[in-house]
């Protein structure tokens, strides 16, 4: 049930690929409070998922687009504005990839050009997608513009790979053009850095099922789903949250400020003996 959080706003919503999606939910809790859409992901994504669905039940018009092409952009907010009938109110980037994970490549083995890749697609796009808004002056004043983080910008995460330089990149994106959007048109930039969460970019990251377990435990509220995520989104894109920008905001049920839990301390005395791997080496990774 909505409560109309979003009643007369016009958003675009990047990166709904199949009904995991976080972008997939916030799009459906965006229309449920009152919003109206577009969506947007790779032609190849539309092609293969099951974005199309979406767009169907919500009745929002799908453009596809690349995200790291300045001229698919355009069309993006283009169109998005023309279909919606006039400028923007809120934008969900929802983005992120890396050809070095899906190859298996450690960060100490990293392929350059894929790192480079990982960059575009996961980091740069945002700003991208920021510069684009603010030369077509897309986005109403005081709009809302949030991207999706997590925590190993902050910290390291064993096998979140060259994803966490992505993330670091993002966030100082939101911050430094969250700076200048927000000077010049009073539009909010922001990062919500998200709880591990089962999508299909999640199950790329190694060692994922372990990792959801730990934070489940660890986080005194528990892992924050997808759909609590599109709550959060919701709010962040409402009139609610008007003087909030440039910010990282944690979603992740309290983990990020845990560093000892009891149940962990008791768990870690129990079981603590060195890793080796099959040549009796110890893996400290
Ligand atoms: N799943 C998690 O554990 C988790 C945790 C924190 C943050 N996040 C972030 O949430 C965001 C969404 O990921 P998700 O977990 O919902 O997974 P997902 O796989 O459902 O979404 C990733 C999306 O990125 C799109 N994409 C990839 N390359 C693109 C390009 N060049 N142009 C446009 N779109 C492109 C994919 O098609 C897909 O729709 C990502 O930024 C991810 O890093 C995920």
């Amino acid at each position: 049930m909505g409560n109309d959080l979003l009643k007369g706003k016009r958003g675009i919503v990047f990166g709904a690929l199949n009904d995991m999606s976080i972008a997939w939910k916030v799009a459906e809790r965006a229309v449920e409070e009152g919003a109206i859409i577009t969506l947007s992901n790779t032609p190849l994504a539309v092609r293969m998922g099951t974005t199309n669905e979406l767009a169907e039940k919500l009745n929002a018009k799908l453009i596809p687009a690349d995200a790291t092409s300045v001229e698919d952009l355009e069309q993006v907010f283009a169109q998005s504005m023309e279909a919606l009938g006039g400028k923007i109110d809120f934008v969900l980037h929802s983005i992120g990839m890396s050809p070095n994970v899906r190859k298996k490549r450690t960060y100490d083995d990293l392929d350059y050009d894929m790192l480079t890749a990982t960059l575009d697609i996961s980091a740069i796009s945002f700003h991208k997608m920021l510069q684009v808004a603010k030369k077509m002056n897309a986005i109403n004043e005081y709009g809302s513009v949030v991207a999706l983080s997590y925590m190993a910008a902050q910290r390291t995460v064993f096998g979140y790979n060259d994803m966490a330089d992505a993330k670091s990149i993002l966030e100082s994106i939101a911050r430094s053009f969250g700076y200048i959007y927000g000077r010049e048109h009073n539009v909010r930039v922001n990062t919500i850095s998200q709880s591990p969460t089962v999508t299909t970019a999640g199950s790329g990251v190694k060692g994922m099922e372990g990792l959801l377990d730990f934070s489940e435990r660890m986080s005194p509220l528990g892992n924050a789903t997808a759909a609590e995520c599109a709550d959060y989104c919701v709010v962040m894109f409402s009139d609610l949250t008007r003087k909030v920008t440039m910010q990282n905001l944690y979603h992740d049920g309290g983990f990020s400020s845990m560093a000892m839990s009891y149940r962990a301390m008791e768990q870690y005395n129990k079981s603590f003996e060195d890793f080796r791997d099959e040549n009796g080496k110890i893996i400290y990774g």
